[in-house]
C-alpha cells in the first residue's frame, strides 16, 4: 500500500474499550486512536490484521462537538492521557458506553438501564500515585511514549497532585545533574498526609511510610505498595462496594493494604484479606492491627494458593492459618456472606473463579479497573448462578480511557 492509498476519510461512530474510535471504511473495521465520537477525520492506516485496521489521525476535517483542544503539550506523544481531546462529560459518557458494551458483548448480559457514573471531583491534579520511567543515558524522566518503550520527558504533568509534581521536579533536577545508573528504570511515588514517599529513595526523597485518612479509617502505605490513585473518590467507592452488606463472614481478595478490609471489619464478625505482594500484605496486617480490628486476618498469599480448586471441585486450603475457617465454608458448603474482589487489570485466573465459587458467597462485590476482564469474569459468575444487582462506575482516572467499576452480585441458587 502506498502512503496515499493508506489515507482515508472516516466518521467516528463511537469509542470502544481501550479508548479507540470506531469507524468503517474500505471493508475494514478501523480502530482510530485519539479520536472523538462524531469526528470526521483523515486517518492513516498504520497496521492491518484480518478485517481490522489500526489507524491514526492525520487531519481533523470536521471536529465533533465534544472535541476540545488538549491543554497538555505532551498530548499525543505521552502514553498517559488519551482522552484530553474530549469534554469531561464526553469522557464520562464514553466510559459508561464502554462498560455497557463489554457487559453486552463479553458477559452476554444487559447492564441495568442506568449505569451510575460518579465523576471525579477534580478533572485535573487528582493523581496521588505515579510510576515514572527513567532513561539515565539521555537524562529523561516521565512516562512511556504512546505505544513505545521510549521515555517521554515530562516536565509538568497536569493530572498529578501538586505534591507529586514537586517530587517530579526534584527528581528531574537530580537526574539531570547526576544521572543514576542504567539499572534505575522507574520510580514509584505516592502521597500521604505527611508528604511524598518515593521508591527507590532519590534526590533527598525517602521511601517513607505515610498515612492517608479515608472516611473513618487510617491507612499506612509507602511507594512500594499499591494504593489507589484518586483519593477523592475512595470514600464513595468503598460505600458502593460494601453496600449494606453485614453478617458473619466476609472475604477480601486482592486486598492491597486493606482498603476494603478495614471497613468490612466493622460490618462482619470475621474478615479475611488475601494479598500476594509482600509489602502490601505487610501494610494490610499493620493497618488491621493499628485499627484494632482483631476480627480480621490478612494473609500474604496468592489468591490461588488460598483457594486451590482441584478437578473434583473441592477447595483445598493451602494456608494453614486460615485453613480451618475457609474449610468450614467450602467443604461444608456453608456460604460465605460476602466476598469482595479487586484484582489487577488482568482480572481473575480461572482457578481463582473456581475457588470463589467453591466458597458459595451469598453476595459478591467485584471492583475492577478493566471493563473487558471484568465482563469476562462476570460471564463465569453469572453462568454459575449469580445475577447482577448493580453496576456503578467511578471516574478514578480523568483524561484517560480507564474507569473503575463496582458490580454487585447475588447468588440466585442459595
Ligand atoms: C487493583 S489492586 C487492589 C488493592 C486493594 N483492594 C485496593 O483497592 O487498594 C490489586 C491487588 O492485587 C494484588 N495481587 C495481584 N495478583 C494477586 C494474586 N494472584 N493473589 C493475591 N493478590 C494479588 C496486587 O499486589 C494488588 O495489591
Amino acid at each position: 500500500m502506498g502512503d496515499e492509498a493508506q489515507k482515508l476519510e472516516v466518521k467516528i461512530e463511537r469509542l470502544l474499550p481501550g479508548g479507540v474510535g470506531l469507524a468503517h471504511a474500505n471493508d475494514l473495521t478501523l480502530f482510530v486512536s485519539l479520536a472523538a465520537p462524531g469526528d470526521i477525520l483523515r486517518v492513516r492506516i498504520d497496521r492491518v490484521k484480518g478485517k481490522i485496521g489500526f489507524a491514526s489521525v492525520v487531519e481533523v476535517l470536521q471536529p465533533a462537538p465534544v472535541r476540545v483542544e488538549p491543554p497538555c503539550p505532551y498530548f499525543g506523544r505521552c502514553g498517559g492521557c488519551d482522552f484530553q481531546h474530549l469534554t469531561y462529560q464526553a469522557q464520562l459518557d464514553a466510559k459508561v458506553q464502554i462498560i455497557r458494551d463489554c457487559l453486552h458483548r463479553i458477559a452476554k448480559v444487559e447492564a441495568p438501564s442506568d449505569i451510575t457514573m460518579r465523576a471525579s471531583p477534580s478533572e485535573w491534579h487528582y493523581r496521588s500515585r505515579a510510576n515514572w520511567q527513567v532513561d539515565s543515558a539521555t537524562k529523561l524522566l516521565g512516562y512511556f511514549e504512546r505505544g513505545s518503550n521510549r521515555v517521554c520527558d515530562v516536565e509538568y504533568c497536569a493530572v498529578l497532585v501538586p505534591e507529586l509534581q514537586g517530587a517530579l521536579e526534584q527528581l528531574r533536577h537530580e537526574i539531570v545533574a547526576d544521572p543514576p545508573g542504567e539499572l534505575l528504570r522507574n520510580i514509584d511515588a505516592t502521597v500521604g498526609d505527611e508528604g511524598v514517599s518515593v521508591a527507590p529513595p532519590l534526590a533527598g526523597l525517602k521511601t517513607d511510610i505515610v498515612s492517608r485518612r479515608i472516611g473513618n479509617e487510617i491507612y499506612y502505605v509507602s511507594a512500594e505498595a499499591f494504593f489507589q490513585v484518586n483519593h477523592q473518590l475512595l470514600a464513595p467507592l468503598i460505600a458502593e462496594a460494601l453496600g449494606n452488606a453485614t453478617g458473619q463472614t466476609a472475604v477480601d481478595l486482592y486486598c492491597g493494604v486493606g482498603l476494603f478490609t478495614l471497613p468490612l471489619a466493622h460490618r462482619f464478625e470475621q474478615v479475611i484479606g488475601v494479598e500476594a505482594h509482600p509489602r502490601a500484605a505487610d501494610f494490610a496486617r499493620r493497618n488491621v492491627e493499628s485499627a484494632e480490628r482483631g476480627n480480621s486476618t490478612t494473609v500474604r498469599e496468592g489468591v490461588h494458593n488460598i483457594l486451590e480448586n482441584p478437578d473434583r471441585g473441592r477447595v483445598k486450603i493451602v494456608n494453614a492459618r486460615v485453613g480451618d475457617w475457609l474449610t468450614k465454608h467450602s467443604h461444608t458448603f456453608e456460604p460465605v456472606d460476602f466476598l469482595l474482589l479487586d484484582p489487577p487489570r488482568t482480572g481473575c485466573e480461572n482457578r481463582d473463579i473456581a475457588g470463589i465459587l467453591a466458597l458459595h458467597p451469598a453476595h459478591i462485590a467485584y471492583v475492577s479497573c478493566d471493563p473487558a476482564t471484568l465482563a469476562r469474569d462476570l460471564k463465569k459468575l453469572i453462568a454459575a448462578g449469580y445475577s447482577l444487582d448493580s453496576v456503578v462506575a467511578f471516574d478514578m482516572f480523568p483524561q484517560t480511557h480507564h474507569v473503575e467499576t463496582v458490580v454487585r452480585l447475588s447468588n440466585t441458587r442459595n
